[in-house]
């Protein structure tokens, strides 16, 4: 699945919400989440997002941490 990032986080453009087919983009406090489960890989938000949030799973820059962590997070909460 693709994954937001923390450059998301008080940005929360939304651009990526429009372009994602299967609806899987959820709004949190402060950032916006991919639902893991539901994400079909198509690759379609992550051009649009304007601060580069967006990253295959794989590919998310390693300073930005644990993202598996904090998205599992917040899907158990909703
Ligand atoms: Fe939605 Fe496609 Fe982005 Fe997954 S990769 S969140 S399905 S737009
Ligand atoms: Fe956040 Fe970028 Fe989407 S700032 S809301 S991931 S377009």
């Amino acid at each position: 699945a693709y994954v937001i990032a923390q450059p998301c986080a008080d940005v929360k453009d939304k651009s990526c919400v429009d372009e994602c087919p299967v609806d899987c983009i959820y709004e949190g406090g402060r950032a916006l989440y991919i639902h893991p489960d539901e994400c079909v890989d198509c690759g379609a938000c992550e051009p649009v997002c304007p601060v580069e949030a967006i990253y295959f799973e794989d590919d998310v820059p390693g300073e930005w941490g644990d993202h598996r962590g904090s998205n599992a997070a917040f899907f158990a909460e909703i």
